[in-house]
Protein backbone atom coordinates (compact mmCIF):
# COMPACT_ATOMS: atom_id res chain seq x y z
CA UNK A 1 0.00 0.00 0.00
CA UNK A 2 1.72 3.41 -1.10
CA UNK A 3 1.86 6.07 1.81
CA UNK A 4 -0.69 8.42 2.15
CA UNK A 5 0.21 11.67 3.08
CA UNK A 6 -2.58 13.92 4.50
CA UNK A 7 -2.40 17.55 3.62
CA UNK A 8 -4.15 20.45 5.22
CA UNK A 9 -4.99 23.61 3.01
CA UNK A 10 -6.34 26.80 5.25
CA UNK A 11 -7.60 29.64 2.68
CA UNK A 12 -10.76 31.15 3.36
CA UNK A 13 -11.53 32.75 -0.23
CA UNK A 14 -13.27 29.97 -1.74
CA UNK A 15 -11.95 30.39 -5.26
CA UNK A 16 -8.33 29.87 -3.96
CA UNK A 17 -8.81 26.94 -1.55
CA UNK A 18 -11.09 25.02 -4.55
CA UNK A 19 -8.17 25.84 -6.68
CA UNK A 20 -4.91 24.72 -4.37
CA UNK A 21 -7.53 21.47 -3.47
CA UNK A 22 -7.74 20.94 -7.49
CA UNK A 23 -3.79 21.07 -7.79
CA UNK A 24 -2.42 19.29 -4.86
CA UNK A 25 -5.36 16.38 -5.57
CA UNK A 26 -4.17 12.73 -5.92
CA UNK A 27 -5.75 9.25 -5.37
CA UNK A 28 -2.38 8.83 -2.76
CA UNK A 29 -3.23 12.21 -0.55
CA UNK A 30 -5.47 13.25 1.59
CA UNK A 31 -6.59 16.97 1.58
CA UNK A 32 -8.71 18.76 4.60
CA UNK A 33 -10.06 22.04 3.90
CA UNK A 34 -10.32 24.73 6.42
CA UNK A 35 -11.84 28.23 6.12
CA UNK A 36 -10.41 30.17 9.40
CA UNK A 37 -7.54 29.31 11.27
CA UNK A 38 -9.27 28.40 14.29
CA UNK A 39 -10.65 25.40 12.29
CA UNK A 40 -6.97 24.40 10.95
CA UNK A 41 -5.75 23.93 14.32
CA UNK A 42 -8.48 21.77 15.58
CA UNK A 43 -7.86 19.77 12.48
CA UNK A 44 -4.20 19.53 12.82
CA UNK A 45 -5.19 18.32 16.27
CA UNK A 46 -7.05 15.50 15.27
CA UNK A 47 -5.61 14.13 12.30
CA UNK A 48 -1.82 13.18 11.14
CA UNK A 49 -1.09 15.84 8.75
CA UNK A 50 2.20 15.88 6.88
CA UNK A 51 2.00 19.29 5.78
CA UNK A 52 -0.18 22.35 6.10
CA UNK A 53 -0.86 25.48 3.40
CA UNK A 54 -1.46 28.58 5.29
CA UNK A 55 -2.83 31.93 4.06
CA UNK A 56 -1.63 34.35 6.06
CA UNK A 57 -4.74 36.93 6.29
CA UNK A 58 -7.39 34.78 7.49
CA UNK A 59 -11.20 36.51 9.17
CA UNK A 60 -9.92 34.93 12.66
CA UNK A 61 -6.51 33.93 14.20
CA UNK A 62 -3.78 35.36 11.30
CA UNK A 63 -1.66 32.45 9.72
CA UNK A 64 0.94 33.51 11.68
CA UNK A 65 -0.48 32.83 14.59
CA UNK A 66 -1.79 28.99 13.28
CA UNK A 67 1.79 28.46 12.50
CA UNK A 68 2.79 29.56 15.74
CA UNK A 69 0.12 27.28 17.36
CA UNK A 70 0.71 24.15 15.20
CA UNK A 71 3.94 23.88 16.04
CA UNK A 72 3.18 24.14 19.67
CA UNK A 73 1.53 21.33 18.96
CA UNK A 74 3.67 19.20 16.51
CA UNK A 75 7.47 20.29 16.92
CA UNK A 76 7.60 18.80 13.33
CA UNK A 77 5.08 20.38 11.95
CA UNK A 78 5.83 21.85 8.38
CA UNK A 79 3.84 24.32 7.54
CA UNK A 80 3.96 26.66 3.99
CA UNK A 81 2.86 29.81 4.15
CA UNK A 82 0.67 31.81 1.51
CA UNK A 83 1.36 35.50 0.78
CA UNK A 84 -0.17 38.14 -1.52
CA UNK A 85 1.33 39.32 -4.01
CA UNK A 86 3.97 42.30 -3.03
CA UNK A 87 3.75 41.30 0.48
CA UNK A 88 7.27 39.59 1.38
CA UNK A 89 7.34 41.61 4.50
CA UNK A 90 4.83 38.52 6.08
CA UNK A 91 7.05 35.78 4.20
CA UNK A 92 10.25 36.57 5.86
CA UNK A 93 8.50 36.91 9.45
CA UNK A 94 6.68 33.47 8.59
CA UNK A 95 10.00 32.08 8.02
CA UNK A 96 11.47 33.77 11.44
CA UNK A 97 8.42 31.95 13.30
CA UNK A 98 9.40 28.63 11.84
CA UNK A 99 7.41 28.16 8.83
CA UNK A 100 9.52 25.48 6.19
CA UNK A 101 8.36 27.77 3.22
CA UNK A 102 6.29 30.77 1.54
CA UNK A 103 4.62 30.77 -1.67
CA UNK A 104 2.85 33.96 -3.33
CA UNK A 105 -0.44 34.63 -4.88
CA UNK A 106 -1.02 34.41 -7.58
CA UNK A 107 0.92 31.26 -8.20
CA UNK A 108 3.15 31.75 -11.57
CA UNK A 109 1.75 28.12 -12.39
CA UNK A 110 0.00 25.12 -10.77
CA UNK A 111 3.32 23.16 -10.74
CA UNK A 112 5.01 25.75 -8.36
CA UNK A 113 2.62 24.92 -5.69
CA UNK A 114 3.06 21.30 -6.13
CA UNK A 115 6.76 20.98 -6.58
CA UNK A 116 6.59 23.37 -2.88
CA UNK A 117 4.60 20.80 -1.20
CA UNK A 118 6.23 18.04 -2.14
CA UNK A 119 9.18 19.19 -0.84
CA UNK A 120 7.28 20.17 2.11
CA UNK A 121 5.96 16.55 2.49
CA UNK A 122 9.84 14.93 1.97
CA UNK A 123 11.12 17.13 4.72
CA UNK A 124 8.35 15.83 7.09
CA UNK A 125 9.47 11.92 6.40
CA UNK A 126 12.85 13.15 6.89
CA UNK A 127 12.32 14.66 10.56
CA UNK A 128 9.66 11.62 11.32
CA UNK A 129 11.99 9.05 10.50
CA UNK A 130 15.43 10.68 12.24
CA UNK A 131 12.78 11.17 15.41
CA UNK A 132 11.72 7.23 15.28
CA UNK A 133 15.42 6.29 14.66
CA UNK A 134 16.19 8.16 17.70
CA UNK A 135 12.95 6.69 19.74
CA UNK A 136 14.21 3.08 18.99
CA UNK A 137 17.87 3.58 19.95
CA UNK A 138 16.15 4.88 23.48
CA UNK A 139 14.22 1.99 23.08
CA UNK A 140 16.51 -0.53 22.83
CA UNK A 141 17.65 0.61 26.17
CA UNK A 142 14.58 -0.25 27.62
CA UNK A 143 14.66 -3.87 25.98
CA UNK A 144 17.48 -4.36 27.62
CA UNK A 145 15.98 -3.76 30.77
CA UNK A 146 13.54 -5.91 31.20
CA UNK A 147 14.78 -6.84 34.21
CA UNK A 148 15.08 -10.67 35.29
CA UNK A 149 17.16 -13.57 35.98
CA UNK A 150 14.97 -16.44 37.84
CA UNK A 151 14.00 -19.53 36.50
CA UNK A 152 10.39 -18.85 35.80
CA UNK A 153 11.48 -15.51 33.87
CA UNK A 154 13.56 -17.44 30.98
CA UNK A 155 10.79 -19.25 28.86
CA UNK A 156 10.06 -15.82 28.62
CA UNK A 157 13.25 -14.01 27.02
CA UNK A 158 13.79 -17.64 24.83
CA UNK A 159 10.21 -16.88 23.27
CA UNK A 160 10.84 -13.57 22.55
CA UNK A 161 14.19 -14.11 20.94
CA UNK A 162 12.92 -17.46 19.20
CA UNK A 163 9.57 -15.19 18.01
CA UNK A 164 10.96 -11.87 17.27
CA UNK A 165 12.69 -12.58 14.29
CA UNK A 166 9.26 -14.27 12.85
CA UNK A 167 5.94 -12.63 11.64
CA UNK A 168 3.52 -14.73 13.84
CA UNK A 169 1.03 -13.61 15.48
CA UNK A 170 1.55 -13.16 19.41
CA UNK A 171 -0.47 -13.36 22.54
CA UNK A 172 1.33 -11.74 25.16
CA UNK A 173 -1.05 -13.02 28.57
CA UNK A 174 -0.13 -11.87 32.15
CA UNK A 175 -1.54 -10.45 35.31
CA UNK A 176 -1.92 -6.74 35.55
CA UNK A 177 1.83 -4.97 35.69
CA UNK A 178 3.71 -7.91 34.63
CA UNK A 179 5.34 -6.19 32.03
CA UNK A 180 3.26 -7.00 29.14
CA UNK A 181 3.69 -3.99 27.21
CA UNK A 182 7.37 -3.74 27.70
CA UNK A 183 7.84 -7.39 26.17
CA UNK A 184 5.40 -6.55 23.58
CA UNK A 185 7.94 -3.90 22.70
CA UNK A 186 10.71 -5.98 23.03
CA UNK A 187 9.50 -8.41 20.47
CA UNK A 188 8.80 -5.26 18.05
CA UNK A 189 12.31 -3.93 18.59
CA UNK A 190 13.73 -7.23 18.06
CA UNK A 191 12.21 -7.50 14.43
CA UNK A 192 13.09 -6.52 11.33
CA UNK A 193 10.19 -3.85 11.80
CA UNK A 194 11.74 -2.22 14.38
CA UNK A 195 12.34 1.38 12.63
CA UNK A 196 9.04 0.93 11.10
CA UNK A 197 6.05 2.05 13.81
CA UNK A 198 5.24 0.11 16.89
CA UNK A 199 1.54 1.16 17.47
CA UNK A 200 -0.52 0.44 20.14
CA UNK A 201 -4.20 0.37 20.63
CA UNK A 202 -5.65 0.68 23.86
CA UNK A 203 -7.97 -1.74 23.28
CA UNK A 204 -9.74 -1.15 27.23
CA UNK A 205 -9.82 2.56 26.64
CA UNK A 206 -12.59 2.58 24.16
CA UNK A 207 -16.03 2.38 23.40
CA UNK A 208 -16.71 0.06 20.65
CA UNK A 209 -17.38 2.58 17.44
CA UNK A 210 -14.85 5.05 19.06
CA UNK A 211 -12.41 2.06 18.58
CA UNK A 212 -13.98 1.10 15.22
CA UNK A 213 -13.39 4.47 13.78
CA UNK A 214 -9.71 4.92 15.37
CA UNK A 215 -8.38 1.35 13.89
CA UNK A 216 -10.11 1.68 10.24
CA UNK A 217 -11.17 5.04 9.61
CA UNK A 218 -12.07 8.67 11.43
CA UNK A 219 -15.64 9.83 11.13
CA UNK A 220 -16.47 11.10 8.11
CA UNK A 221 -17.95 14.55 7.98
CA UNK A 222 -17.54 14.78 11.51
CA UNK A 223 -15.96 18.45 11.33
CA UNK A 224 -16.03 20.61 8.22
CA UNK A 225 -13.16 19.65 5.92
CA UNK A 226 -13.10 16.13 6.84
CA UNK A 227 -13.61 15.27 3.14
CA UNK A 228 -11.84 12.19 3.20
CA UNK A 229 -11.19 9.65 5.59
CA UNK A 230 -8.26 9.40 8.24
CA UNK A 231 -6.24 6.58 7.67
CA UNK A 232 -6.84 5.02 10.81
CA UNK A 233 -4.37 3.15 13.15
CA UNK A 234 -3.99 -0.25 11.19
CA UNK A 235 -2.78 1.47 8.33
CA UNK A 236 -0.59 3.91 10.56
CA UNK A 237 0.95 0.60 11.39
CA UNK A 238 1.71 -0.46 8.06
CA UNK A 239 5.35 -1.98 7.77
CA UNK A 240 5.38 -2.32 11.66
CA UNK A 241 4.05 -3.79 14.70
CA UNK A 242 -0.24 -3.23 15.68
CA UNK A 243 0.00 -4.10 19.60
CA UNK A 244 -3.31 -4.87 20.41
CA UNK A 245 -3.52 -4.17 24.68
CA UNK A 246 -6.08 -5.71 26.19
CA UNK A 247 -7.68 -7.65 23.74
CA UNK A 248 -9.92 -9.19 25.92
CA UNK A 249 -11.94 -6.03 26.63
CA UNK A 250 -12.97 -5.87 22.84
CA UNK A 251 -16.82 -6.50 22.40
CA UNK A 252 -18.00 -9.61 19.77
CA UNK A 253 -18.41 -6.87 16.99
CA UNK A 254 -14.83 -5.64 16.56
CA UNK A 255 -13.46 -8.98 17.22
CA UNK A 256 -14.92 -9.46 13.93
CA UNK A 257 -13.03 -7.00 12.12
CA UNK A 258 -10.09 -7.47 13.88
CA UNK A 259 -10.18 -11.26 12.91
CA UNK A 260 -10.03 -9.85 9.10
CA UNK A 261 -7.26 -7.85 9.90
CA UNK A 262 -5.22 -10.85 11.17
CA UNK A 263 -6.59 -13.24 8.68
CA UNK A 264 -4.94 -11.51 5.63
CA UNK A 265 -4.25 -8.18 6.61
CA UNK A 266 -7.46 -7.22 5.14
CA UNK A 267 -9.70 -3.97 6.68
CA UNK A 268 -12.48 -1.89 5.33
CA UNK A 269 -13.09 1.87 5.73
CA UNK A 270 -16.84 2.38 7.15
CA UNK A 271 -18.21 3.49 4.13
CA UNK A 272 -15.98 1.47 1.32
CA UNK A 273 -16.53 -1.35 -0.06
CA UNK A 274 -13.49 -2.31 -1.32
CA UNK A 275 -10.81 -3.86 0.97
CA UNK A 276 -7.10 -2.55 1.50
CA UNK A 277 -4.27 -4.52 2.72
CA UNK A 278 -1.48 -3.63 5.04
CA UNK A 279 1.79 -5.42 6.10
CA UNK A 280 1.10 -5.91 10.04
CA UNK A 281 2.48 -7.95 12.55
CA UNK A 282 0.24 -8.18 15.26
CA UNK A 283 0.43 -8.66 19.19
CA UNK A 284 -2.18 -9.09 21.74
CA UNK A 285 -2.37 -8.73 25.65
CA UNK A 286 -4.73 -10.02 27.36
CA UNK A 287 -4.97 -10.14 31.50
CA UNK A 288 -8.66 -12.04 31.25
CA UNK A 289 -9.03 -15.55 31.30
CA UNK A 290 -9.95 -16.12 26.95
CA UNK A 291 -10.80 -19.44 27.68
CA UNK A 292 -13.80 -18.81 30.40
CA UNK A 293 -14.56 -15.70 27.99
CA UNK A 294 -15.44 -18.35 24.83
CA UNK A 295 -17.10 -20.52 27.05
CA UNK A 296 -19.64 -17.48 28.35
CA UNK A 297 -19.44 -16.29 24.50
CA UNK A 298 -17.86 -13.37 25.23
CA UNK A 299 -14.81 -14.01 22.65
CA UNK A 300 -14.11 -15.37 19.51
CA UNK A 301 -12.61 -18.91 19.58
CA UNK A 302 -11.67 -18.12 16.01
CA UNK A 303 -10.04 -14.85 17.11
CA UNK A 304 -8.20 -16.81 20.35
CA UNK A 305 -6.76 -19.25 18.33
CA UNK A 306 -5.48 -16.93 15.35
CA UNK A 307 -4.13 -14.74 18.01
CA UNK A 308 -2.05 -17.46 20.24
CA UNK A 309 -0.32 -18.57 17.51
CA UNK A 310 2.65 -18.32 19.68
CA UNK A 311 1.74 -17.52 23.44
CA UNK A 312 4.04 -15.56 26.05
CA UNK A 313 2.98 -16.06 29.65
CA UNK A 314 4.51 -13.46 32.04
CA UNK A 315 4.54 -15.22 35.58
CA UNK A 316 3.41 -12.87 38.67
CA UNK A 317 6.20 -11.28 40.40
CA UNK A 318 5.04 -13.48 43.50
CA UNK A 319 6.10 -16.33 41.28
CA UNK A 320 9.35 -14.89 41.06
CA UNK A 321 10.52 -13.24 44.23
CA UNK A 322 14.05 -14.18 43.70
CA UNK A 323 14.26 -11.41 40.68
CA UNK A 324 12.47 -8.68 43.49
CA UNK A 325 16.48 -7.40 44.34
CA UNK A 326 17.19 -6.56 40.68
CA UNK A 327 13.86 -5.38 40.03
CA UNK A 328 14.35 -2.70 43.70
CA UNK A 329 17.82 -2.17 42.51
CA UNK A 330 16.80 -1.22 38.56
CA UNK A 331 13.69 1.03 40.06
CA UNK A 332 16.25 2.65 43.04
CA UNK A 333 18.56 3.60 40.36
CA UNK A 334 15.93 5.12 37.52
CA UNK A 335 14.59 7.46 40.58
CA UNK A 336 17.76 8.44 41.69
CA UNK A 337 18.04 9.45 37.80
CA UNK A 338 15.13 11.06 37.85
CA UNK A 339 15.40 13.04 40.84
CA UNK A 340 19.01 14.21 39.40
CA UNK A 341 22.20 15.13 41.79
CA UNK A 342 21.13 16.84 45.26
CA UNK A 343 22.22 20.78 45.61
CA UNK A 344 25.73 19.86 46.05
CA UNK A 345 26.14 17.79 43.26
CA UNK A 346 26.07 14.75 44.87
CA UNK A 347 23.78 11.92 43.75
CA UNK A 348 21.00 10.25 45.49
CA UNK A 349 22.14 6.80 46.28
CA UNK A 350 18.39 4.76 47.82
CA UNK A 351 17.99 2.18 49.53
CA UNK A 352 16.01 0.42 51.74
CA UNK A 353 16.46 -0.04 55.71
CA UNK A 354 16.27 -4.06 56.64
CA UNK A 355 12.65 -3.93 58.12
CA UNK A 356 11.45 -1.86 54.80
CA UNK A 357 13.36 -4.81 52.73
CA UNK A 358 11.52 -7.23 54.42
CA UNK A 359 8.16 -6.00 54.35
CA UNK A 360 8.66 -5.94 50.31
CA UNK A 361 10.07 -9.37 50.53
CA UNK A 362 7.29 -10.81 52.47
CA UNK A 363 3.92 -8.77 49.95
CA UNK A 364 1.86 -10.82 47.53
CA UNK A 365 2.32 -8.22 45.10
CA UNK A 366 -1.19 -8.29 43.58
CA UNK A 367 -0.51 -5.67 41.18
CA UNK A 368 3.23 -7.18 40.16
CA UNK A 369 6.12 -4.65 38.65
CA UNK A 370 3.64 -2.03 38.07
CA UNK A 371 2.83 -1.99 42.04
CA UNK A 372 6.74 -2.41 42.80
CA UNK A 373 7.70 0.49 40.68
CA UNK A 374 4.93 2.80 41.87
CA UNK A 375 5.78 1.88 45.84
CA UNK A 376 9.71 2.72 45.30
CA UNK A 377 8.90 5.92 43.39
CA UNK A 378 6.65 7.22 46.50
CA UNK A 379 8.76 6.24 48.90
CA UNK A 380 11.55 7.86 46.90
CA UNK A 381 10.07 11.00 46.60
CA UNK A 382 8.57 10.77 50.69
CA UNK A 383 11.40 9.51 52.40
CA UNK A 384 13.72 11.86 53.68
CA UNK A 385 17.59 11.23 53.09
CA UNK A 386 18.57 8.84 50.93
CA UNK A 387 17.32 5.52 53.37
CA UNK A 388 13.51 4.62 52.70
CA UNK A 389 11.80 2.98 55.90
CA UNK A 390 8.76 1.17 56.42
CA UNK A 391 6.86 4.45 57.10
CA UNK A 392 7.23 5.73 53.74
CA UNK A 393 5.79 2.80 52.08
CA UNK A 394 2.26 2.67 51.17
CA UNK A 395 0.02 1.71 54.16
CA UNK A 396 -1.71 -1.76 52.37
CA UNK A 397 2.20 -3.24 52.01
CA UNK A 398 2.08 -2.44 55.70
CA UNK A 399 -0.85 -3.96 56.68
CA UNK A 400 -0.73 -6.85 54.46
CA UNK A 401 2.66 -7.82 56.04
CA UNK A 402 0.42 -9.01 59.26
CA UNK A 403 -1.24 -11.79 56.70
CA UNK A 404 0.20 -14.59 56.60
CA UNK A 405 1.80 -15.91 52.70
CA UNK A 406 1.90 -18.62 52.16
CA UNK A 407 -0.72 -19.34 54.79
CA UNK A 408 0.29 -22.21 56.93
CA UNK A 409 -1.91 -24.23 58.62
CA UNK A 410 -2.02 -25.10 62.28
CA UNK A 411 -0.59 -21.37 63.38
CA UNK A 412 -1.92 -18.43 64.21
CA UNK A 413 -1.59 -14.99 62.55
CA UNK A 414 0.42 -13.09 65.64
CA UNK A 415 2.59 -16.30 65.24
CA UNK A 416 3.23 -16.47 62.14
CA UNK A 417 4.01 -12.99 61.41
CA UNK A 418 6.44 -13.41 64.31
CA UNK A 419 8.32 -15.70 62.88
CA UNK A 420 8.13 -14.29 59.40
CA UNK A 421 9.55 -11.13 60.53
CA UNK A 422 12.17 -13.25 62.65
CA UNK A 423 13.22 -15.13 59.25
CA UNK A 424 13.69 -12.14 57.56
CA UNK A 425 15.42 -10.34 59.57
CA UNK A 426 18.28 -13.27 60.07
CA UNK A 427 18.35 -13.11 56.40
CA UNK A 428 18.69 -9.80 56.20
CA UNK A 429 21.83 -9.22 58.69
CA UNK A 430 22.78 -12.67 57.31
CA UNK A 431 22.39 -14.87 60.83
CA UNK A 432 23.71 -12.13 62.58
CA UNK A 433 22.04 -12.66 65.77
CA UNK A 434 22.88 -9.36 67.96
CA UNK A 435 22.19 -7.20 64.83
CA UNK A 436 18.56 -8.96 64.61
CA UNK A 437 17.59 -8.75 67.94
CA UNK A 438 17.91 -5.21 67.98
CA UNK A 439 16.35 -4.40 64.76
CA UNK A 440 13.72 -6.66 66.18
CA UNK A 441 13.46 -4.52 69.17
CA UNK A 442 13.93 -7.74 71.59
CA UNK A 443 16.71 -9.46 73.41
CA UNK A 444 19.27 -11.55 72.40
CA UNK A 445 18.20 -14.76 74.85
CA UNK A 446 14.65 -13.94 73.81
CA UNK A 447 15.33 -14.33 70.35
CA UNK A 448 17.37 -17.13 70.83
CA UNK A 449 14.32 -19.21 72.30
CA UNK A 450 12.03 -17.93 69.39
CA UNK A 451 14.52 -19.47 66.61
CA UNK A 452 14.57 -22.22 68.70
CA UNK A 453 10.48 -22.44 69.31
CA UNK A 454 10.13 -21.91 65.19
CA UNK A 455 12.75 -24.32 64.46
CA UNK A 456 14.62 -21.51 62.45
CA UNK A 457 17.71 -22.99 61.04
CA UNK A 458 20.51 -20.36 60.70
N1 LIG B 1 10.89 -7.26 34.03
C1 LIG B 1 10.79 -5.93 34.14
N2 LIG B 1 11.90 -5.17 34.23
C2 LIG B 1 11.83 -3.84 34.33
N3 LIG B 1 10.68 -3.15 34.36
C3 LIG B 1 9.53 -3.84 34.29
C4 LIG B 1 9.53 -5.27 34.16
N4 LIG B 1 8.27 -5.68 34.08
C5 LIG B 1 7.51 -4.58 34.16
N5 LIG B 1 8.26 -3.46 34.26
C6 LIG B 1 7.77 -2.08 34.40
O1 LIG B 1 6.54 -2.15 35.09
C7 LIG B 1 5.58 -1.29 34.51
C8 LIG B 1 4.40 -2.09 34.03
O2 LIG B 1 4.76 -2.83 32.87
P1 LIG B 1 3.79 -2.96 31.62
O3 LIG B 1 3.03 -1.71 31.41
O4 LIG B 1 4.58 -3.51 30.50
O5 LIG B 1 2.83 -4.08 32.21
P2 LIG B 1 1.41 -4.59 31.75
O6 LIG B 1 1.40 -6.04 31.98
O7 LIG B 1 1.13 -4.08 30.39
O8 LIG B 1 0.53 -3.88 32.83
P3 LIG B 1 -1.00 -3.42 32.81
O9 LIG B 1 -1.80 -4.67 32.89
O10 LIG B 1 -1.07 -2.59 34.04
O11 LIG B 1 -1.19 -2.66 31.55
C9 LIG B 1 6.30 -0.55 33.42
O12 LIG B 1 6.75 0.69 33.91
C10 LIG B 1 7.44 -1.44 33.06
O13 LIG B 1 8.53 -0.71 32.55
MG1 LIG C 1 -0.43 -2.87 29.71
Amino acid sequence: MAPVTTLLICEDDESIRVLCQRILEDPARNILLAETGEEAVELYRIHSVDAVLCDVKLPGISGLEVLEEIRRLDPCAIVVIMTAFGTIQNAVEALKRGAFDYITKPFSSPAELSVVMEKAVGQRRLLLDNLELRRAVREKYSFDSIIGKSAAMQPVFRTIEKAAPTDSTMLVRGESGTGKELVARALHLSSRRSLRPFVRVNCSAFTESLLESELFVHVRGAFTGALKDHPGLVAAADGGTLFLDEVGDTGLELQAHLLRVLQDGEYRRVGETRTRTADLRVIGSTNQPLEELIRKGRFREDLYYRLKVIEIHIPPLRERMDDLPLLIKHFLERQSEKQGPRPDGSRRQFRLDPTALAILKQYRWPGNVRELENALERAAVLCEGDVIHPRDLPAELVRAELLPWPSQPGKGLLELNEEEQIRAVLRQTDGHRTKAAEILGITRRTLYEKIKRFGIEL
